[in-house]
């Protein structure tokens, strides 16, 4: 019996944890996705070739490999429609390697209005969703009229699809929303829902299974599983910076709910951490530069969203955010992402602590969006050297070393990894 390893992010996301799965799909048998959904964006890039994938785990470019959509995924068909085309536009075909748990919860389109129409009513409060419908869809499953993917072969799943629809035109007349002016992706509702169930049908192509036995076997038959986690520990909705949070638990924990494994079937578990920090959207982000510094992570970073095509907020790496993203996922190991990006600085800092009302702390507090965090930076000299060529993690140059064992020293997790450009073949194991 083998046990499932585990690869998510530890910041706000975007932590490059696409790459990382593809780079660690050799490995394995199997990669699945375990909570989120379309808000997710993971960019994979070899051969010249960059690729975005929402809902679709990052292992599918090894055709050998199995890739799972687990129960704790939600599905918006359309955007599962476009992927599939766009995957095939590639020359890959994900039908015989891409199976979909029975009971992964469906985006409707009106939970992508009711989004829309929640965000518009937060006002000041708005959390910066990326209106794929995520926090309606998980609303749905909580409140349990949610429609799961094995119901679209039912009979009646036509008059369920109604039923629920009509109590989400009735919330977001309730409050107020404009539902004739409402588009989705240039589209008026009717419209966009002929698609959704056109899109249905694609779907409807690919195996559907019981997804918790099915990942079980694997680990009884000793086949190696890698569960890959969307969003990051920050945006957890337990954890994370509530309510500036998506609706998934996007930490370990999600694992055992989101596949269906025991909690004693988790393996490694393999955090990834930006040698800086991003964030999009609303909510805390006590290291964010305002400043030249900040502008030029953005920009040599390519720090876009890859979902919504925002620019993201960027700061530097925040250790006490780090040392709870270990603490709360049991991270055994490391993986740093674009160092490279800080090249050309002459320093590079790092927040140590905090200091809250006068105090200083390590501690992530219940008001960490009340109150003012001041961040207390340590500065490191910057390398300012090219990282292009480096193929053996010994190779970096020393600055960046003392740089990446500070951060080790400080979480108390060793580092398994470095990543120094977007492209599949610049990831050097230590
Ligand atoms: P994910 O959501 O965690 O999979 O990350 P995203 O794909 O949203 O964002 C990470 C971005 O950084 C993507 O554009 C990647 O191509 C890029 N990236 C990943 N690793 C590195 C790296 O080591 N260096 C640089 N410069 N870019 C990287
Ligand atoms: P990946 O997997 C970065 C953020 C949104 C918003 C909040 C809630 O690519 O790292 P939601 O649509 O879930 O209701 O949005 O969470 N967010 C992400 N930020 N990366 C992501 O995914 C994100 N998914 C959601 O910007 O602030
Ligand atoms: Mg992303």
């Amino acid at each position: 019996m083998t046990k499932i390893d585990v690869l998510l992010g530890l910041q706000w996301g975007d932590e490059g944890k696409g790459k990382i799965v593809d780079v660690l799909t050799p490995g394995y048998d199997v990669v699945a996705r375990f909570q989120g959904g379309p808000n997710a964006g993971h960019t994979l890039e070899f051969n010249g070739m960059k690729h975005v994938l929402h809902i679709i785990p990052s292992g599918i470019f090894h055709k050998e490999k199995v890739n799972l959509i687990g129960n704790g995924v939600l599905i918006e068909p359309c955007i599962f429609r476009q992927e599939i085309r766009d995957l095939e536009a590639k020359g890959v075909d994900a039908t015989q390697n891409l199976y979909v748990s029975k009971k992964a919860h469906l985006i409707l389109p009106t939970h992508r209005m009711m989004d829309a129409a929640n965000e518009q009513a937060k006002g000041n409060m708005k959390i910066g969703s990326t209106l794929k419908g995520i926090g309606p869809a998980y609303t749905d499953k909580i409140a349990r009229n949610g429609l799961r993917v094995g119901d679209t072969l039912s009979t009646d799943f036509r008059e369920r699809y109604l039923l629920l629809k009509e109590m989400h035109v009735r919330q977001a007349q309730t409050l107020g929303f404009d539902l004739a002016a409402f588009r989705i992706d240039g589209m008026s509702l009717d419209e966009y829902e002929r698609q959704w169930m056109e899109s249905l049908e694609t779907l409807k192509r690919f195996r559907f299974v019981n997804s918790e036995y099915f990942i079980n076997q694997c680990l009884r038959d000793d086949k190696k599983v890698l569960a890959e986690g969307a969003q990051a520990m920050m945006l957890d909705i337990d954890f994370g910076t509530y309510p500036f949070v998506t609706s998934s638990n996007t930490i370990t924990a999600g694992v055992c709910t989101g596949l269906g494994v025991a909690p004693s079937a988790i393996g490694k578990v393999m955090g990834i951490t930006k040698a800086y920090c991003t964030r999009v959207g609303a909510g805390p982000f006590p290291t964010e530069l305002f400043d030249e510094t900040g502008r030029q992570l953005c920009e040599l970073g390519h720090e876009y969203g890859a979902t919504t095509g925002r620019p993201r907020r960027c700061g530097w790496i925040d250790l006490p955010a780090l040392r709870y993203a270990c603490m709360i996922n049991g991270v055994t190991e490391l993986y740093v992402t674009k160092p490279d990006v800080m090249n050309d600085f002459e320093k590079v800092c790092m927040c140590i602590s905090y200091e809250i009302e006068g105090q200083q702390t390590d501690e992530i507090p219940f008001e960490y969006n009340t109150v003012e965090v001041k961040p207390c930076l340590t500065a490191y000299e910057g390398w300012q050297q090219s990282l292009a060529g480096i193929d053996a993690y010994e190779a970096l140059p020393a600055k960046l070393k003392s740089y990446l064992d500070a951060i080790e020293q400080q979480t108390g997790v060793r580092i398994a990894a470095v990543s120094i450009s977007p492209d599949r073949k610049d990831v050097l194991f230590k």
